[in-house]
């Protein structure tokens, strides 16, 4: 199981009194400041939310989705409120991994931020593709979704549900990225998240990002319609956070690389509980809508919470006991 701490927390002296937790946290080759990542999807290319979180202070920003050739999206209403949570259809809407390449990168990379790119295709040659050109790249790390539908597969499930599918696009995706860490980043529902998560770590992922949103569905009964534009949608938010824990410990107790939970995460508490189930790092979706400052406060509250308690968070990480 995961239990790799940053060279700062193995020189700690048992007992020592921490003074200022160290929040800075290893994925793969990278060393992040701190654990508090922006999930895909809600923090634009890089710099949309510039005024509210500069993305320098984060552990890492991750982009939107980014495939081959630009991608429309789905038809509006893209999102709709459900209890406690968000059900969105964007459908995947980008500009295309070229045009981020020549407008966005390299103006998100001079605010000094650690910079992910999460891509999609509709074929396993398409993950190769854009890892290859991402890999050329100043990117940090490139993040594989997963949870698109595979349009060589029957019934166009997604790649992630078949473990061998995930581990083969994953094998090529690596070798083509040459040097770039490559996250994968795991579909909600997957019948063993263990056996899965093993398959992926043996195909070559420096780390393992989860959960994406879960398939919903919202409707308007007064003209019984759903309420997305494209009828299903995707579910995130904090009714995910539970399944996402579960799935992070599964995951945590597998792999020896790195797990990034994600999902219902709206402050450092839920952030801690995360790292408690053997999360390394943590990413932030539907907490960045509601309050684009919020991964600040995650990583001030952190900071206090590791200080105030004594704890490394070495000593946080996988500390969970399931009582039998
Ligand atoms: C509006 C929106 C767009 C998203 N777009 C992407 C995407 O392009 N790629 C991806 O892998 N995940 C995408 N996601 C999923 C999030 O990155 C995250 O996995 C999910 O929302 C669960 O986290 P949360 O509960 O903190 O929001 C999106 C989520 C939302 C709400």
């Amino acid at each position: 199981m995961n239990k790799q701490s940053t060279k700062s927390e193995k020189d700690r002296p048992h007992g020592q009194k921490i003074e200022k937790a160290d929040l800075s946290v290893d994925i793969g080759p990278l060393t992040l400041k701190n654990p508090v990542m922006a999930a895909s999807g809600v923090f634009g290319y890089g710099l949309e939310l510039v005024d509210f979180c500069p993305p320098q202070k984060l552990g890492a920003i991750i982009s939107k989705g980014l495939s081959l050739v630009p991608w429309k999206g789905n038809p509006a209403p893209r999102m709709a409120e459900t209890a406690g949570g968000l059900l969105n259809a964007i459908g995947l809407e980008n500009m295309g991994v070229d045009a981020f390449l020549a407008s966005a990168l390299g103006a998100v990379k001079k605010t000094g931020a650690v910079v992910g790119v999460n891509v999609l295709g509709r074929t396993e040659e398409d993950y190769a593709v854009l890892a290859e050109k991402l890999g050329r790249t100043e990117a940090d790390f490139i993040e594989l979704n997963v949870s698109c539908p595979n349009l060589a597969s029957s019934g166009g499930a997604s790649f992630g549900a078949d473990p061998v599918v995930a581990a083969r696009l994953t094998e090529k995706a690596v070798k083509r990225a040459g040097s770039k860490p490559v996250v994968v980043k795991l579909p909600p529902l997957v019948g063993d998240v263990a056996a899965l998560a093993k398959k992926l770590e043996e195909a070559g992922a420096t780390a393992l990002s989860l959960i994406n949103s879960l398939p919903g569905l919202s409707i308007n009964l007064q003209n019984r319609q759903a309420d997305l534009g494209h009828g299903f949608g995707g579910l995130s938010g904090p009714p995910i956070k539970p399944l996402a824990l579960r799935q992070t410990y599964l995951t945590a107790q597998a792999v020896k690389i790195p797990v990034i939970g994600v999902g219902g995460i709206l402050n450092h508490l839920d952030a801690l509980e995360f790292i408690a189930a053997g999360a390394t790092a943590v990413q932030m979706g539907v907490g960045v809508l509601i309050d684009p400052s919020s991964p600040l406060a995650v990583i001030e509250g952190l900071a206090e919470w590791l200080t105030e308690q004594n704890l490394a968070l070495s000593e946080l990480r996988g500390s969970l006991k399931l009582r039998a």
